[in-house]
């Protein structure tokens, strides 16, 4: 496989103006660092839907800035929250680095989910505070769709209560939590797919991205007649997979995220590009 960084793939200097929205999770998997990439392919579709089948933290649309969007994820409570965002949300619970309030509201976090109301503005509030205050930014959930993500110990942590600067961008975008091949795609969306990495043991939601998902996700992406971007780690079999697709490689080295030892061993990664 040619590794190295591409010689076609330019990154795009963002310059002083260029000041982008934080995203307000902190999320595994974000790909601010790809951005400069990503803003030289979108350039020309600026006008066209930017549909991310797994939007997560939203680091790419929230720089992006598309005027049209479809955000989904799987995630329930991620896109809950969005929504939540949507319709004006200030949080009123109590929000502080400790380890007591931590887990009481986990405990109430828990309940909502076990009575089905976690989709409740409380449910959403909650979602934020264990984000940003539980461990690393992990979002995990047992077999029965309880969180269990342990207490974070930060030392510091600047909570946000008001997130009516992300209302307007919001409102227009669709959110959606569906897995991605219910999404319909129109003809001309510029698809970017950013799937959990291909390893052995992935656990972003209650179901882990297997092979099969892998291979699933490439079919459904074959068939768009628009733009398509996708990146993954380069793994032998996803180069392979994403080569037979018919998909254009850029390799990248991508920096290690969620590590709370500070490791910051990078890793290949690979920039599939089609109808580009
Ligand atoms: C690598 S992360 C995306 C990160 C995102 N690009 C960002 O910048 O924050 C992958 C996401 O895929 C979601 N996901 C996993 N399986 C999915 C599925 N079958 N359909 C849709 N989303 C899925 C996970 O919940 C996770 O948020």
């Amino acid at each position: 496989m040619g590794v190295g960084a591409t010689q076609e793939l330019l990154p795009i200097e963002l310059g002083e103006s260029f000041t982008p929205f934080d995203p307000p999770l902190k999320w595994a998997g974000g790909k601010r660092w790809l951005i400069q990439y990503l803003t030289s392919l979108w350039a020309p579709y600026r006008n066209c839907r930017l549909v991310e089948p797994f939007s997560g933290g939203l680091s790419v649309a929230l720089n992006l800035l598309p005027e049209k969007a479809l955000l989904n994820d799987i995630n329930p409570h991620l896109i809950n929250f969005y929504q939540w965002i949507k319709k004006g949300l200030f949080i009123s619970i109590p929000m502080e680095n400790d380890s007591d309030l931590y887990y009481a509201h986990r405990n109430f976090f828990n309940d909502l989910i076990r009575a089905g109301k976690s989709k409740i503005r409380q449910g959403a509030e909650l979602f934020y505070y264990l984000n940003r205050t539980g461990y690393n930014g992990l979002c995990r959930f047992n077999r029965h769709g309880i969180y269990n993500v342990p207490f974070g110990q930060y030392q510091k942590i600047n909570y946000r209560r008001d997130f009516l600067s992300y209302q307007k961008l919001f409102m227009k975008w669709e959110f959606i939590s569906t897995d991605f091949e219910n999404l319909i795609l129109e003809p001309t969306d510029f698809v970017y797919a950013d799937p959990p990495y291909d390893v052995k043991f992935t656990q972003y939601a209650e179901e882990d991205f297997g092979w099969n998902d892998q291979i699933r996700l490439i079919e459904w992406l074959s068939k768009h007649k628009g733009p398509v971007v996708i990146s993954n780690q380069a793994t032998d079999r996803i180069v392979d997979l994403y080569e037979k697709a018919g998909f254009r490689l850029h390799y990248l080295l991508a920096p290690r995220q969620i590590s709370c030892k500070g490791d910051r061993s990078k890793v290949q990664e690979v920039l599939g590009v089609k109808n580009i």
